[in-house]
């Protein structure tokens, strides 16, 4: 991890929030090429979630009426157990204490499970995950707001405005991307728990009775879109929740798991929320939530399949899973360890790279042509100093799937070298055809 947490910072995907200030625990700016990265993340997951017939997409507020977060559940239930430790203030979460460190100077590498066997800690108390705030210039009780912790009650409170105003009934979804934030006691494992972070959430509607189905089908959608976008099939599981660990709001929940090189973590949960939260949400706000199938005359609340993955977690896990360090040859005939990230060039935050070998004999003209032609359709970088092998790793580094370089050949017959980044393999591509080779390539 700490490889990759520096490759991250020192090129620019990742780094610290307010770093100038010390940082602030728990939250992540994304620089130039993590904001590419995380971007194509996303609109891969809304491609294959909205270009489709069955499936709206909305965009709703953070902000919520307060009442929401009752009618969720959030407010009674989305606490943590807390402990404090007396002697020297750290704070923990209570079923985490076994992993977790003491947090005094004084007392560096003890287990802080040694410090609570020793009296130090206070009881655990439950803890609210949510941020408060206030709307309006009085910060009162009847002023509170929540940040969201989730964006899917976003989509709840929508779902009959969608399925009028799109003329959907169900089987039918509704997408959102966003912002979510929790107050996370401890933040732990780069972006893997932040206490702000996107999510990528999905709710199917269907008629009860059919949700079985319909939560097995979503359930193997949603491995397969991580396994086409070339994460590797051997590092993904799944895990089920025991029955006595569901969420109050599930019948039946799985995880995605990654095996990041701190252990599986949960990338993405898929819940059969069941009738749930249209249920609560019809009791709070006294509005039915029913649906009415004008054809069968039937009046109902649909059941809820949910797919809700973390954006900054799948950023995060396809970001560790690019990360390769192999034996590469050089150009004096020995060999190097390179450094590549081995992203799905649809993800790759740069598509191509356009290097003239020399700075002269109008290399560099032809070059920047190519790099103009290119760059309304893809991300490009164009690069003329030092070594073209040095150009190469510099590449292979931040995951661009394809360098071009125009050298003497070019010259006599219009064609240029184009290398792949996993194979290294290099191809000779007439210039005229070199936007056509890439936009093939990237797609596939
Ligand atoms: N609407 C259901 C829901 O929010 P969740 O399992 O609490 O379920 C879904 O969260 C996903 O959101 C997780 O699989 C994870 O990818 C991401 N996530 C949750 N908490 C996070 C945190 N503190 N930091 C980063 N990502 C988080």
């Amino acid at each position: 991890m700490d490889k990759i947490v520096s490759l991250a910072k020192r090129r620019g995907f990742v780094f610290q929030s307010s770093e100038i200030y010390g940082g602030l625990n728990g939250c992540w700016d994304y620089g130039p090429l993590g904001v590419e990265l995380l971007r194509n993340i996303k609109d891969a997951w809304w491609q294959s979630m909205t270009y489709r017939e069955d499936i709206e997409g909305i965009d709703a507020a953070i902000l919520m009426h307060p009442r929401v977060w009752e009618a969720s559940g959030h407010v009674s239930n989305f606490t943590d157990p807390m402990v404090d430790c007396k002697e020297c203030k750290a704070r923990f979460r209570a079923d985490q204490v076994d992993e977790a460190m003491c947090g005094s100077p004084a007392y560096k590498g003890r287990k802080a499970a040694k410090c609570q066997a020793e009296g130090k800690f206070t009881e655990a108390r439950q803890f609210n995950l949510m941020f408060k705030t206030f709307v309006g210039p009085v910060e009162d009780e009847g002023a509170v707001v929540y940040l969201r912790p989730e964006t899917a009650q976003g989509i709840f409170v929508n779902f009959l405005n969608v399925a009028s105003g799109s003329r959907q009934k169900p089987p039918f979804g509704i997408a959102q991307i966003g912002k979510a934030f929790r107050n996370e006691i401890n933040t732990k494992n780069f972006l893997f728990r932040t206490r702000e972070f996107e999510q990528m959430e999905m709710q199917f509607f269907v008629k009860p009775g059919t949700d079985v189905e319909w939560f097995e089908k979503w359930r193997a959608e949603r491995m397969q879109w991580f396994i086409d976008l070339g994460m590797t099939k051997e590092k993904l599981q799944w895990h089920q929740h025991e029955p006595d660990k569901l969420a109050h709001y599930a019948k039946d929940a799985y995880d995605i798991e990654y095996q990041f090189p701190f252990g599986w973590g949960e990338i993405e949960g898929i819940h059969n929320r069941s009738d749930f939260d249209l249920s609560q949400h019809e009791k709070y706000s006294g509005k039915s939530m029913q649906y009415f199938d004008q054809e069968s005359k039937e009046k109902y609340t649909p059941y809820i399949i949910e797919t809700s993955a973390g954006a900054s977690r799948s950023f995060m896990a396809f970001l560790v899973d690019a990360y390769n360090e192999e034996e590469a040859p050089t150009a004096d005939g020995k060999s190097e360890i390179r450094t590549v990230l081995k992203f799905h060039p649809r993800l790759a935050p740069t598509k191509a790279a356009v290097f003239p070998l020399v700075n002269r004999d109008g290399m560099p003209e032809i070059a920047r042509n190519l790099e103009a032609d290119l760059r309304p359709h893809m991300r490009v970088f164009y690069d003329d100093g030092g070594a073209v092998g040095r150009r190469y790793r510099r590449q292979d580094e931040v995951g661009t799937p394809f360098c071009i370089t125009i050298d003497s050949e070019t010259l006599t017959n219009q064609t240029v070298t184009v290398r792949e980044r996993d194979s290294m393999n290099q191809e000779r591509v007439a210039i005229s055809q070199v936007r056509n080779y890439l936009s093939v390539s990237i797609r596939s």
